[in-house]
């Protein structure tokens, strides 16, 4: 037996929030009856009608991981016709990605039509490390890595602790590569943490994200990802 309103987020592609208010409306039936009660449990024998739709169960859920290129936006459809990631993936299901890199970010994103996984790894208090390397302009300081390390202001709030470490500082053409993982996935944070003590990113490609890195991957390739890394992905949201 599992909740409604959890059963209706892992098969429907409806958040779990959005399944929550579909059953307090009234528009979810379980066996032709209305059921707006939250918490209802259901089986897996029960036929569930999701907005006149009935939830398909034997959906198999696909997991990509995606070596993202620039100019190319995190999203299912643009209003202005640019490429999504969705386009560089040939899959005939629904799928959408996992949290979001800016359209001039590269790197590691997954994509699921595994609505459960993709919001517990979304949730803020799943902790996932992210490794980002970022080339910044000019000379990055040591206070400043400190600094970023300890959590800085950006939206009214402060960045929880996380791992910064220089790289390389190139004099020539004065720029700094900097290595950050972060657990936290707030909007352009990478960026944003910089601008906060007036510095600027100038490209920004994410290496990491939890136990999966981009080996073998170049830019705009893909790859699905493998039962194992599947479970450990489950494992580390539980
Ligand atoms: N932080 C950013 O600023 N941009 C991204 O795309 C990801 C993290």
């Amino acid at each position: 037996m599992e909740r409604l309103q959890k059963v209706i987020a892992m098969y429907g592609d409806y958040s779990r929030r959005k399944a929550e208010e579909l059953i307090v409306k009234g528009k979810v039936l379980v066996n032709g009856k209305v059921v707006s009660e939250l918490g209802t449990k259901v089986k897996s024998s029960d036929v569930i009608v999701v907005n006149g739709d009935v939830l398909d169960k034997n959906i198999n859920f696909e997991y990509y991981l995606l070596n993202k290129p620039r100019e190319v936006v995190t999203t299912t459809k643009d209003e202005h016709g640019r490429k999504t990631v969705i386009d560089l993936i040939d899959t005939q299901m629904r799928i959408y990605p996992v949290g979001r890199l800016d359209y001039d970010t590269t790197g590691l994103l997954l994509l699921t039509n595994d609505g459960v996984l993709a919001n517990k790894l979304m949730h803020p208090s799943s902790k996932i490390d992210k490794v980002y390397i970022a080339k910044v302009k000019g000379k990055v300081l040591a206070s400043d890595v400190k600094k970023l390390r300890q959590g800085v202001i950006i939206d009214g709030r402060k960045t929880s602790r996380c791992i910064v470490k220089i790289k390389k500082y190139n004099k020539k053409s004065n720029t700094t590569i900097v290595k950050l993982t972060i657990h936290e996935g707030r909007n352009h944070q990478v960026k944003k943490m910089f601008m906060a003590l007036g510095y600027e990113v100038i490209k920004l490609k994410r290496e990491k994200y939890a136990n999966l890195d981009l080996r073998g991957l170049k830019v705009g390739e893909y790859r699905r990802l493998t039962y194992k890394e599947v479970t450990t992905l489950y494992s580390l949201v539980k």
